[in-house]
């Protein structure tokens, strides 16, 4: 699927369908010159009273001189009042792709173009509107909302959905048409979300690939793959011997009872200079977690090949920031292992030593995310040297007692980085909301054989018990840790990963650039503000 955008006017562009933006009253985008067959089309609309309820789009026929084979009304209906969430604006940007795209899908639809303006789209004036991000937004939700994976069904479906143009992975371009004064924002803003929507894809289909396919083993292929595209890309793998070499006891205490060996997978880009200190994000990678001795219940356990999801956030990140050839250094750290039960595996009451020399009591093995954690974070710190390192995580179920699946945890020890990416996160509507690390919970960590337990005693609190944890591995240096547990795929009906948190790690990435210092500064995509343009409807009856 290709994106573009243009300056020209949408209603001079042939396609398969156009998308036009009206607001309750039926009256469409800032438009002079919208042809007459497509005014009529929506104003047939809106006296049959079809345009009432909002969040319906209806497709309609052009009759007479249009350049578009059919017109896809959409109403958008929106406030954003004082005191909205700050999440409203992109929640509603992704609503709208989301409709558009279940809306087109029975339609034999191969281009598309959306009368892109932001300010119609948004329906109300807004303190903070900022056109890049808009275009951003718009095009990654559009783009996941458009595609869906048939990579595990057999050779005779793929064929059939193939020949199908019914189906969405049909549609092959997609354009955004808008205004001169906003080209270049949406030009930017689409070349972001274009990298960000794919990272988001390439950590939805490592999560929802089965864990028979997807083992450690397949997540090294991939990342060797990914550096073979991008030269300033380099990958090195530590397997067993490697890791055993380090002391990293904690990790292999998680991996000992698989079949399949664990692979601590470090994906080195270098944009920037050399004397740059990287970004590191790292990801805990359990490809499948059965809870080890420890073992989970029957029911829904194969969810737990998502488990690897913050890992595949990682890979979907290394990928964008390599495709948007990003000027910084960074470091994607994959903590890739299997936790199964086995006649060799860990047993409750083992005590490990880790790679940072603290001993850790493990006393319940399916608590295992932390200890391959804890180790690749002392691994990335002493080997990297990071200006920040941010680990992304499935780590506790009591994450989605506490937040439900709207909104992942984040922790740290630096308030500045922790608000930041809680503010960029709702401004992406990629949510999360700050938990604490206060010493009392840290104090529920006691082992009376070891340095410390991999869990507490208590029964409360368990998302922030494993921060704390966590925390206990990190030397000087400015971290979060983000629990995605509850945001990282849907159960259910609609199951399927989700491709949470990429676009909030992209985010933070792109801001890094826009607050560099100006002689500093690459040429690179930065997140822009746009000069405030008064508002304007020409209103056509
Ligand atoms: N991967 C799980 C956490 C999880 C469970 C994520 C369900 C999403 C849905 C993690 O390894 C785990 O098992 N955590 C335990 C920790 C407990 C033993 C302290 C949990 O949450 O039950
Ligand atoms: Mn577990
Ligand atoms: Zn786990």
């Amino acid at each position: 699927m290709k994106f573009a955008a243009t300056a020209q006017s949408p209603y001079g562009i042939k396609c398969d369908c156009l998308v036009e933006f009206v607001n309750k009253n039926g009256i469409n985008a800032i438009a002079k010159d919208t042809p007459t067959a497509v005014t009529q089309a929506i104003n047939h609309l809106r006296q049959q009273g079809d345009l009432s309820e909002s969040a319906h789009a209806r497709m309609v026929y052009p009759e007479g001189e249009a350049s578009a084979k059919r017109i896809l009304v959409v109403p958008v209906e929106f406030e954003l009042k004082a005191n909205s969430p700050a999440h409203t604006t992109g929640k509603h940007l992704s609503g709208i792709a989301n409709t558009i795209a279940k809306a087109i899908s029975d339609y034999p639809i191969k281009d598309l173009v959306i009368h892109f303006d932001d300010r119609f789209m948004h329906s109300a004036p807004l303190s903070d509107q900022d056109g890049v991000r808009d275009a951003q937004v718009f095009t990654a939700a559009l783009l996941n909302a458009v595609y869906k994976s048939d990579a595990f069904k057999g050779k005779e479906t793929q064929d059939k959905n193939k020949k199908k143009l019914k189906s969405l992975p049909g549609l092959a371009k997609v354009t955004l048409a808008t205004q001169d004064a906003e080209l270049k924002d949406v030009k930017q803003g689409l070349v972001q979300g274009e990298a960000v929507g794919l990272g988001m894809i390439t950590a939805r289909n490592l999560g929802d690939a089965p864990p028979n396919i997807c083992n450690p083993q397949y997540f090294t292929a991939e990342a060797k793959k990914l550096a073979k595209k991008h030269p300033k890309l380099t990958v090195k793998v530590l397997g067993e011997k490697e890791l055993k070499a380090l002391g990293a006891g904690a990790y292999l205490a998680v991996t000992q009872g698989s079949a399949n060996p664990p692979q601590l997978i470090t994906m080195e880009y270098k944009g920037g200079k050399a004397s740059d200190k990287p970004i590191c994000f790292v990801g805990k990678g359990l490809t499948f977690d059965s809870g080890g001795i420890s073992i989970k219940p029957g029911a829904g356990m194969d969810e737990m090949k998502y488990d690897m999801c913050g890992a595949g956030s990682v890979m979907g990140v290394m990928q964008a920031a390599a495709e948007l050839k990003l000027p910084i250094n960074i470091v994607g750290a994959i903590a890739a292992a299997e936790n199964m039960p086995a006649s060799n595996a860990t047993r409750p009451g083992d005590i490990v030593t880790t790679m940072s020399g603290q001993t850790v009591e493990i006393l319940n093995t399916d608590a295992e995310g932390r200890l391959v954690l804890c180790d690749t974070l002392t691994y990335v710190q002493d080997k990297f040297k990071p200006q920040v390192v941010i680990n992304m995580a499935t780590l506790t179920g009591a994450c989605i007692v506490a937040l439900g699946h709207h909104t992942a945890a984040v922790m740290g020890n630096t308030p500045e980085l922790t608000q930041e990416l809680q503010e960029l996160s709702l401004k992406v509507n990629d949510p999360i909301w700050e938990l604490p690390l206060w010493s009392e919970y840290t104090d529920d960590l006691k082992s009376p054989f070891a340095d410390i337990p991999n869990i507490a005693g208590g029964r409360g609190a368990g998302t922030i018990i494993a921060g704390c944890y966590l925390q206990k591995f990190i030397k000087d240096v400015p971290w979060a840790h983000l629990d995605i547990a509850g945001v990282a795929w849907n159960s259910g009906a609609a199951k399927g990963a989700t491709g949470r948190p990429v676009h909030l790690l992209m985010q933070y990435l792109f801001k890094q650039l826009d607050t560099k210092p100006a002689s500093d500064k690459a040429a690179g995509p930065a997140v822009r503000k746009r000069k405030p343009t008064a508002r304007k409807t020409t209103v056509k009856k």
